[in-house]
């Protein structure tokens, strides 16, 4: 949200139009979730050559989640933030974020919506503030698009710089602020319109651990006092272990997913768990992790067999045996359970 401010105000009506505009054009919120996509798929066109960025991508998040999204460079991650806060349309499957057709959506629709119901965070500190105004007064201009008094709109941004525990960088500029301190008063200024969902790609990338944890810690606090559903994208193990779920993109999709939770055993004494899982798609789709099957040989096709309580995978015998002969002895008797 914080970006070309000054080019947005200038082009358009005020922050409470385009919300009417933009109800009327939203659909109910789905029951899979506040952020709801299916086979989404982006195709990238430069000079001839084409790149699937996403390849059939689906995600749900609920209302309120705080989600964390992982995966190899080029995997996909900033195209699929893209996409959900409105700054690029994908070329097919659908994508709904509180009840907006990312799809169908006109393009004043686009604006509201990039204005009043998200809101971003860049990795790149310099990216998210101006550079000519006070954080307080960052804060406050994203409120200049809506209806909210002036001396309202500082209390308010002052609320969140405090909130955001940045209260005493109120009156500097960013170049007087540390990168931390940026960061955070970045959070208060995509927080600014009370957005549904806050988009986060990388935000500590360019920060040292101690303070990726203070980063991290505000956009926590954004999403417990502020309500606000929090998609980050991450390549900190450190950050990603610390939110409920985590989502792996591989390849333009998701792949695995881990849980986490609380769990009280019988001395009672409480435990936290992890647990990953494979995403299954509507068609059936699953994708197995590459240790797996390169461990075992599986490639093109593989054997599946119903248990009583889970599916069996085995690698194509003839396939693994002509591999394992072409690797001359140094293929090993590992197990047969690959599935999950
Ligand atoms: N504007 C673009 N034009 C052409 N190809 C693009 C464009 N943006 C991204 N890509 C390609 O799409 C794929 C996914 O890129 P994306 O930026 O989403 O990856 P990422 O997971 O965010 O990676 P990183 O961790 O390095 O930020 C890559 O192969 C990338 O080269
Ligand atoms: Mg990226």
């Amino acid at each position: 949200m914080s970006v070309n401010h000054a080019a947005d105000r200038a082009a358009g009506p005020d922050l409470g139009e385009l919300r009417r505009r933009a109800a009327a054009a939203a659909r109910p919120e789905r029951e899979e979730g506040l952020i709801v996509c299916e086979n989404l798929v982006r195709i990238y066109q430069t000079e001839g050559v084409e790149v699937q960025a996403l390849q059939g991508l689906d995600l749900a998040v609920a209302r309120g989640e705080m989600v964390a999204v992982i995966g190899a460079s080029g995997s996909g991650k900033s195209t699929l933030l893209g996409i959900l806060s409105g700054q690029d349309v994908p070329t097919a499957g659908s994508a709904e974020v509180a009840g907006h057709d990312l799809l169908a959506m006109k393009r004043r629709d686009r604006l509201a919506y990039r204005r009043g119901t998200v809101g971003f965070v860049w990795q790149q500190t310099a990216r998210n503030l101006l550079p000519y105004l006070t954080a307080v007064e960052n804060v406050m201009l994203p409120m200049s698009y809506t209806k909210v008094k002036r001396a309202k709109r500082r209390a308010r941004a002052e609320e969140l710089l405090d909130l955001l525990g940045v209260a005493d960088c109120r009156d500097r500029g960013p170049g007087e602020l540390s990168g931390g301190e940026q960061q955070r008063v970045a959070i208060a200024v995509a927080n600014a319109n009370e957005p549904r969902v806050l988009f986060a790609d990388e935000p500590t990338g360019e920060l040292d651990t101690a303070t990726s944890e203070e980063i991290f810690a505000a956009l926590r606090r954004a999403n417990e006092d502020l309500g606000v559903t929090v998609v980050v994208v991450t390549h900190d193990a450190l950050v990603s272990e610390q939110v409920q779920r985590t989502v792996r993109i591989r390849n333009g999709r998701t792949s695995t997913e881990v849980l986490r939770g609380v769990t009280t055993g019988q001395d009672g004494v409480e435990e936290l768990t992890a647990e990953e899982y494979a995403v299954l798609d509507r068609n059936g789709r699953l994708q197995l992790p590459s240790e797996f099957t390169e461990r075992l040989h599986m490639r093109r096709r593989v054997r599946l067999a119903l248990e009583s309580d889970h599916i069996g995978v085995w690698p194509d015998e003839a396939a693994r045996q002509a591999r394992a002969d072409a690797d001359s002895g140094a293929g090993t008797d590992e197990g047969q359970e690959g599935e999950r």
